[in-house]
C-alpha cells in the first residue's frame, strides 16, 4: 500500500483535476449543493449520517419548509422535532441537532472541525463535511465510502476489524489529497464516485473518471478491497403486545432524557405492558417482523394480548392510551407506525 499511495500522492494535480472535472458534470443536483446554506448543510449532514440520500430528500423539504433556520429549529418543541424526523430513525440525530441549534443561537457560529465537534451529535465526517462545505476547511471526509475508493485506489489488502479502523488508517491519505481550493467540492465529489460508480459490488470501471490512477482497477479486482472483517451479526427476538380498548390502542412513551426512543411512541414490549413472554404469547400472533439494526437481527413478534393478560397491579408507567383517530398526530418510530398501520388496514378488510 506504502509505494502505491505514494505513487498516487506522486500523481495528486492529475487526480484532483479529473475527479473535479468529472463531478462538474456528474454531480446529482442535490438541494443542498443547489442553493447551500450552512443551515442545510448542517441539517441534511445529520440526515445523511445513517440514511441514504433518496430517503433524505423528501423529509429535508418538508423540514425546511418549516423549520427554515436555527432561530426557527431552536424555538421549536422537542415533539415538533421529533415527528418531522419520524421514519428517518436513530432518533438521537434529531435531538442532537435540536440542542446544536439552541447551543449556537447563543454564540459566534463555529467555524473549525475542532470546534464543530465539541457540539451534540457531530463527529469527526460530519464536522469535515460541514466545515469544508461551509468554510473552506482543508478536512477530509472519511466514510465508507470513502475508504473503499482509497483502499482500490491504493490495492490495499490490510485486514480492518471494521469499518472504524479503516477509516482511522485512511485519514492521512484522504487528507493528503484535498486539494486546497474547494476542499467541499472534493468531498463530496468522493462521496459521489462512491455512490453512483465505484460500487461495493459491481463497480464501474469502465466510466470511472480516476480509473487511471487507480491500482484496483488496472488490476481487475476493486471487489477485493477493502478487506474488512465480516460482521458479527447477533439475534434477538422480541414479543410485542397489540392492546385496543374502546378504540383506543396501547402504547408505550419511552421517558424522556438520552435514551435512543425518548418521547417516541411504540408498540409495548410483554416487560413493558407488566406481561411474563409466556402470558403475552398466549395471543394470537399477529404479525412477525424481521429487521437489521446495526449488527442487531431482530425478530419481533407481535401478539394480541389475550383479555385474562391484564396485569394484577394495573398498567405500569410509560405506557399511554391513545385513540385510533389521533395515532396521526403522535410521533411513533418508523417501522412501527407501518406495522401498527397494517395491522389496523388488515384488521378492517377481515
Ligand atoms: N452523504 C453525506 N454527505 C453527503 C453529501 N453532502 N452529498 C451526498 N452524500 C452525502
Amino acid at each position: 500500500m506504502a509505494t502505491l499511495s505514494a505513487q498516487l500522492l506522486a500523481a495528486k494535480p492529475g487526480f484532483q483535476r479529473a475527479l473535479r472535472a468529472w463531478y462538474r458534470i456528474h454531480a446529482r443536483p442535490l438541494p443542498w449543493r443547489l442553493n447551500p446554506s450552512l443551515y442545510q448543510t448542517v441539517v441534511s449532514e445529520f440526515m445523511l449520517q445513517q440514511t441514504q440520500v433518496k430517503t433524505v430528500l423528501p423529509y429535508l423539504a418538508r423540514w425546511l419548509g418549516e423549520l427554515p433556520d436555527f432561530a426557527a429549529l431552536a424555538a421549536a418543541p422537542e415533539s415538533r422535532v421529533l415527528k418531522l424526523w419520524e421514519g428517518l430513525g436513530y432518533y438521537s440525530r434529531a435531538r442532537n441537532l435540536h440542542k446544536l441549534a439552541q447551543t449556537i443561537a447563543h454564540r459566534s457560529t463555529p467555524r473549525t472541525p475542532q470546534e464543530w465537534q465539541e457540539l451534540p451529535g457531530v463527529g469527526p465526517y460530519t464536522a469535515a463535511a460541514i466545515t469544508s462545505i461551509s468554510f473552506g476547511a482543508p478536512a477530509a471526509c472519511v466514510d465508507g465510502n470513502v475508504v473503499r475508493i482509497l483502499a482500490r485506489l491504493t490495492a490495499d489488502a490490510t485486514p480492518y476489524r471494521d469499518s472504524a479502523s479503516a477509516s482511522k488508517a485512511f485519514a492521512p491519505l484522504a487528507t493528503a489529497l484535498l486539494p486546497a481550493a474547494n476542499p467541499g467540492d472534493h468531498n463530496q465529489a468522493m462521496m459521489e464516485l462512491g455512490a453512483t460508480v465505484c460500487f461495493r459490488q459491481n463497480p464501474l470501471c469502465l466510466t470511472c473518471p480516476v480509473v487511471k490512477f487507480c491500482a484496483a482497477g488496472r488490476r481487475g479486482d476493486p471487489e477485493n478491497y477493502p478487506q474488512l472483517a465480516a460482521k458479527k451479526l447477533e439475534q434477538v427476538a422480541v414479543t410485542r403486545v397489540w392492546i385496543e380498548r374502546r378504540g383506543a390502542l396501547l402504547l408505550h412513551l419511552s421517558a424522556g432524557g438520552a435514551r435512543r426512543f425518548a418521547n417516541i411512541h411504540e408498540l409495548p414490549t410483554a416487560a413493558q405492558a407488566g406481561l411474563t413472554e409466556a402470558a403475552a404469547k398466549q395471543g394470537k400472533l399477529l404479525a412477525k417482523k424481521r429487521r437489521g439494526i446495526t449488527r442487531y437481527q431482530i425478530t419481533e413478534s407481535i401478539h394480541a394480548a389475550p383479555a385474562s393478560a391484564k396485569p394484577k397491579a394495573g398498567w405500569p408507567a410509560g405506557l399511554v392510551w391513545v385513540p385510533l383517530p389521533a395515532l396521526d398526530t403522535i410521533t411513533l418510530s418508523g417501522p412501527h407506525r407501518r406495522w401498527v398501520l397494517e395491522l389496523l388496514g388488515k384488521r378492517s378488510s377481515d
